[in-house]
């Protein structure tokens, strides 16, 4: 059998129409929009509304995916969706998605937090170099904004609702992913979790008094980890991928913090230009930032063929994860 690589085929994103303003959360919030947007680069967030969920935010960032893959459902061989904002604990959304695409195949959900997507890019590489599958679909959906405490000034104004999706193909080129980078360090895990509804505190009335059906963080421990762990992973990855960082053409990080980029962007004397940031319009969509980045990044004509991009992600576990891609052709040949 040749040597297979896996390239990215298709791409397509979702967003909910429905907008919230920085100055929209005046309103209810001691915060104002010159903090928010000082402090993280956010100007709005798009939030779901009633009739939205998580299963129809990946279907619909997936439908743009097929088409521009030219493939239907029916030739998928595996679907990965990384959430940590399902629809229900039990079944997985990722059998939802399947069911309302009409796909017939196995299909799994990946809870790293904001790192799911690229965790799932990283586990679709090895299905396809192994020759496994031939067409797999990865999403990054999440539908936070039910998880979050909109009387928390700390984490309500930073997060947002969204959905991008690829497809990732074989290909006798080389291209597509080069290599990655992915880590965990379970011991910081409790400064960015939702302590209540799992097996540890099940949800009750005092579980819901205590507010620990929320998303709760500890904002500057989150910083700190992540201005070290995004210019650390990006030259791991980089390594990994025998390249360096003056290889790179495009850096697509994690969309969490204007700031947190612009430090961690200067810490490894890199180009700001070749960084792509649209956190402004979406705030932090965790495991659909990097996704939706990527699709405004292909739409914005960022990429060409032959660039060299990395997906650079850091969040909840606390986990990180990064791809080295090497952009192709849209279709595999
Ligand atoms: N509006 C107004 N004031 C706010 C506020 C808001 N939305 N949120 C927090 N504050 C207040 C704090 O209560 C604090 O007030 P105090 O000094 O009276 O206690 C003050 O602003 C400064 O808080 P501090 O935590 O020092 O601010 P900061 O500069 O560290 O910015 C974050 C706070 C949350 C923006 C920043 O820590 C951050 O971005 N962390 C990473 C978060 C992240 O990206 N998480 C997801 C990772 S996947």
């Amino acid at each position: 059998m040749p040597k297979l690589y896996s390239q990215i085929t298709g791409w397509g994103k979702y967003a909910p129409a429905n907008i919230v303003t920085n100055y929209d959360l005046e309103e209810t919030l001691d915060t104002s929009h010159e903090w928010i947007m000082q402090r993280t680069g956010i100007a709005e967030r798009h939030i779901a509304t009633e009739n939205e969920s998580t299963a129809t935010m990946a279907v619909a960032a997936t439908h743009d995916a097929l088409a521009q893959a030219g493939i239907t459902a029916q030739d998928l061989d595996l679907i990965i969706v990384a959430t940590s904002s399902p629809d229900y604990h039990v079944p997985a959304v990722s059998s939802t998605v399947q069911a309302m695409l009409g796909a017939d195949c196995p299909a799994f959900t990946l809870v790293t937090g904001c790192t799911g997507f690229v965790y799932g890019l990283v586990t679709a590489h090895q299905f396809i170099v192994n020759g496994a599958f031939k067409q797999v679909l990865v999403v990054g959906v999440e539908l936070v904004s039910r998880f979050l405490d909109w009387l928390d000034r700390n984490t309500c104004v930073l997060f947002g609702d969204g959905a991008g999706a690829v497809i990732v193909a074989p290909s006798e080129t080389p291209q597509g992913v080069l290599g990655f980078d992915l880590g965990s360090n379970g011991a910081d895990g409790h400064h960015l979790m939702m302590e209540g509804g799992g097996s540890s505190f099940p949800m009750s009335y005092e579980v819901i008094d205590q507010g620990k059906n929320f998303l709760r963080m500890n904002g500057r421990e989150v910083f700190k980890f992540a201005t070290r762990v995004l210019p650390k992973s990006t030259l791991a990855a980089l390594a990994n991928s025998d390249l360096a960082v003056d290889d790179l053409d495009l850096l697509i990080p994690h969309q969490a913090n204007a700031r947190i980029i612009d430090m961690a962007v200067r810490s490894m004397k890199f180009d700001r230009d070749k960084v792509f940031v649209n956190l402004h319009k979406y705030g932090n969509t965790s495991a659909a930032s990097i996704p939706i980045a990527l699709v405004e990044a292909i739409e914005e004509g960022r990429l060409a063929t032959g660039d060299i991009v990395a997906l650079v992600s850091f969040g909840a576990g606390l986990t990180w994860a990064s791809a080295i891609v090497q952009w192709g052709p849209t279709r595999a040949r």
